[in-house]
């Protein structure tokens, strides 16, 4: 049998369809616009999720036996504020989980409601990017569309609908809307109150590996596939990914460079810490993970490679780079503000340390490291929780440099274990497809079969420790231009 994933990304939705062995048959990408209609704001339209996912489709099973298509499933862009009218039809364009709109909101949230008070509801507090904030947003600031709201989704829910016809969410990707008790994986009455919904808008929770239900005849018939086949809930693209690189089970870490860099930290418990400095989220295995994210990671590197130097070579620039550990240029990465650990819209990128005789290998070197550092700023808060990791999976866009992954590997003074795919979230989401239509007996199980660990990037000990003096200086730079960051953004 086949099964397919779709990670709906910020820049792309990435296809990729798998065997029952876990063999990777074909992976598709199709890109579409993001729209930044202010500074800090962030928008994409779900009709273009759809139209691009189902031509993606088309063409990942082009060449395939399509009957043998069991089963879909996904891993998503989290947080992202979709709503529909009571015809189903998109009000706006999603507001994305990289938007900084709803500082007011989320001043509101964590001071008048109160952060104690919203982690007993929800297990977190309110961040920019998560989905409470914006609904108070839309209610506030566009009345007239929070009139019409039928139904709330996230992105990767608006797909599921659009294939099966459900109004489904599952339990990884809720529990980033502020809006879902997290310990006990239903939608909190008292938080769908403060914001101001009714349940019936909210969709119907599974878990992850769960089936929703099958695929529309008609949907079925464009995609020349059975109207059999299966939609399995799926998981928020960081759960998916965890999955996908066999992060399951207690103390298990991943970490992911793609637009966003989370570290995602598995658990078998639920637990939280007190000042909610981690993400308390369910995991796609049935259990719990924390995870801190960082809003802007191998974006960054794009960033400055396409944007700013303008090149597409990017392996041909790490080249230049030699001598890690010895940099003296430090680049905060913070080009759509920051939520782990700052929380702070209002953060911005930031090169300082700069001489006559600094290069553009030498730039280039400060964003990697830049990325890697403020990674480490979120391992350093579960460390501080009593957690210890010794071990890291790695993926994303990013895991592609060998440079960045021994960057990251030293920076966060973790062995870092190179998975044979590095397609995340699309893997976690056709493994969850897999599981959903019983092939595996559960996602560990599944995950436990078809992951496989192909190398090792081990931590060089004199390397680590020059890095935890560079990085001892890093974390004097944000807290300095904390101040100038309020005066420049105003
Ligand atoms: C996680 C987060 C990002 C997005 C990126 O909390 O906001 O990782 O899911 O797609």
């Amino acid at each position: 049998m086949l099964y397919a994933g779709v990670d709906l990304g910020t820049s792309a939705v990435k296809l990729l369809l798998m065997d029952q062995d876990g063999k990777i048959q074909k992976i598709v990408s199709k890109e579409y616009p993001l729209y930044f209609p202010h500074p800090g704001w962030s928008e994409q339209k779900p009709e273009d999720w759809y139209e691009q996912t189902m031509a993606g489709l088309k063409e990942l099973l082009a060449d395939c036996d399509k009957s043998q298509l069991a089963g879909i499933s996904f891993g998503g862009q989290m947080h992202g504020l979709v709503i529909l009218d009571d015809q189903d039809q998109v009000i706006r364009p999603a507001i994305l989980w990289n938007d900084g709109r709803t500082y007011e909101e989320c001043d509101y949230l964590n001071n008048v409601i109160g952060k104690e008070t919203l982690s007993k509801y929800t297990a977190n507090i309110s961040f920019t990017g998560f989905t409470a904030p914006k609904v108070l947003w839309v209610k506030n600031k566009e009345p007239e569309n929070f009139a019409r709201i039928a139904k709330i989704m996230l992105p990767k829910d608006y797909l599921a609908y659009k294939l099966s016809g459900v109004h489904c969410t599952d339990v990884s990707d809720a529990s980033g809307m502020l809006m879902f008790d997290v310990k006990n994986r239903c939608w909190s009455k008292e938080m769908l109150e403060i914001c101001g919904v009714r349940e019936e808008q909210m969709a119907k929770i599974f878990e992850s590996y769960e089936v929703v239900g099958t695929m529309k005849p008609e949907v079925a018939a464009e995609l020349g596939v059975p109207e059999t086949v299966k939609v399995i809930a799926g998981a928020g693209d960081n759960a998916a990914a965890a999955v996908g690189t066999g992060t399951v089970g207690d103390g298990m870490c991943n970490i992911s460079l793609g637009t966003s860099g989370t570290i995602f930290i598995s658990s078998d418990k639920f637990g939280v810490d007190k000042f909610n400095a981690l993400h308390a989220f369910a995991h796609a295995d049935g259990h719990y993970h924390l995870m801190g994210c960082m809003l802007s990671a191998a974006s960054c590197n794009k960033w400055w490679m396409d944007e700013i130097i303008g090149t597409k070579d990017y392996a041909g620039e790490q080249k230049a780079i030699t001598k890690l550990g010895e940099n003296h240029v430090y680049f905060l990465p913070y080009l759509m503000g920051e939520r782990s650990p700052h929380n702070n819209p209002n953060a911005r990128g930031t090169f300082i340390g700069m001489t006559m005789d600094t290069t553009r290998a030498d730039m280039t070197q400060a964003v990697l490291e830049g990325v890697a550092f403020a990674l480490r700023d979120s391992l350093e808060v579960a460390k501080a929780l009593g957690i210890r990791i010794e071990r890291t999976k790695i993926c994303g866009g990013g895991a592609k440099s060998p440079l960045w992954k021994k960057i990251i590997a030293n920076v966060l003074n973790l062995k870092v274990d190179v998975i044979e795919s590095e397609e995340g979230p699309g893997l976690g989401g056709a493994i969850l497809a897999a599981v959903g239509c019983g092939e595996y007996a559960s996602v560990k199980d599944a995950a436990d079969k078809l992951v496989k660990i192909i190398d090792t990037v081990e931590p060089d000990p004199e390397l680590a420790s020059k890095y935890d003096e560079r990085y001892a200086q890093f974390r004097e730079i944000y807290p300095a231009c904390k101040p100038l960051f309020d005066i420049i953004t105003k």
